[in-house]
């Protein structure tokens, strides 16, 4: 009988086919919606590999009622969505899909720096709305982001990358991570600080850090007052490493001037949110690793993973090793 893999998200023909030369696949296909939890642990209890996305709760209750799951290969890089504990006791292999998403992340990890500096979406409403009357000395004035200070809290993979960009735009570029990253301190002149240092140096504070029990609500509020007043944050990581409330207070008193988010505590976030209602917020959703060609890699490294486990190989990017 040939292994049997269920996919969480509707996939292009293409990746679906190459599942199902080898496999028996079925796929969650409304494009819309999340598979409902009570399908995904019905898949799980017969399957013998999930592709999993970053909102499937990998937990428990799922690894003990699939008895048969050899391995879960997660479309992204961050896998919080998974008790890798849990996985390791189960004996269940659990691959997330690093690399191939790192330059693509880091693009719009700056893009969405300079689109908050510059106001861009504000500006583009501008001019949509029809307000765009007249050119005026300071109409939509923002910052500049050259020459200026950027703090990175995280500097892994996609940190590196995203100095790599700040380097191109003068930038100094300082970071805060657990270990010292010295290729980033000697090719692009990164001077690592402890994080009350960061915050209260950085002209823009970068949040890259994967979400873990020791990032989880880093941010608080007393963190924001610690930052310059015209200090802009952006997260691009994990919504819960912040405490949303704390920013929403910090950015309505002028502690810090704007913030660009790609990610947030519950995803997708309530048209109601008080995020979209502030002009100093450009809000994205969770997009970071959204081009094609990356989502094709990104896919395509879910497959290899697959493929590794049921033909005995070890799996490229294996997390609970
Ligand atoms: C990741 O890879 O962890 C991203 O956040 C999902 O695109």
């Amino acid at each position: 009988m040939k292994p049997f893999v269920y996919v969480t998200r509707k996939v292009p023909d293409e990746i679906y086919e190459r599942l199902a030369d080898k496999y028996n696949v079925e796929m969650w296909t409304e494009e819309d919606k999340a598979v409902p939890r009570s399908i995904l642990l019905e898949k799980a209890a017969k399957a013998d590999a999930l592709l999993t996305v970053i909102s499937d709760a990998v937990d428990e209750v799922l690894f003990s009622q699939a008895g048969q799951l050899k391995v879960v290969a997660n479309m992204a890089v961050g896998f919080d969505n998974i008790d890798l504990e849990a996985a390791s006791r189960h004996g269940v292999s659990i691959c997330n899909t690093p690399d191939v998403l790192t330059d693509t992340t880091a693009d719009l990890t700056f893009a969405l720096l300079l689109a908050t500096a510059r106001r861009m979406m504000e500006a583009a409403e501008f001019v949509k709305d029809g307000e765009w009357t007249s050119w005026a000395p300071m109409m939509l004035v923002g910052t500049d982001v050259h020459h200026k200070k950027i703090g990175i809290v995280g500097m892994g993979k996609i940190g590196t990358a995203v100095a790599k960009r700040a380097a191109g735009f003068d930038m100094e570029i300082l970071y805060h991570n657990r270990n010292r990253h010295e290729v980033a301190e000697e090719m692009l002149g990164a001077q690592y600080c402890t994080f009350d240092e960061l915050l209260a140096e950085a002209d823009f504070v970068v949040c890259l850090a994967p979400l873990n029990q020791d990032t989880r609500g880093l941010f608080q509020r007393e963190h924001f007052q610690k930052m310059k007043n015209d200090a802009i944050f952006i997260n691009a990581s994990r919504g819960p490493i912040i405490n949303e409330q704390a920013l929403i207070e910090a950015l309505t008193a002028g502690e810090i001037a704007a913030a660009g988010l790609d990610v947030f505590d519950k995803e997708p976030i309530n048209a109601d949110h008080p995020f979209l209602t502030m002009k100093n917020v450009v809000a994205l959703p969770h997009i970071g690793s959204a081009s094609k060609e990356t989502r094709m890699a990104m896919m395509g490294t879910c497959c290899d993973n697959i493929e590794a486990v049921f033909e005995g190989r070890h799996p490229k990017t294996l997390v609970n090793k």
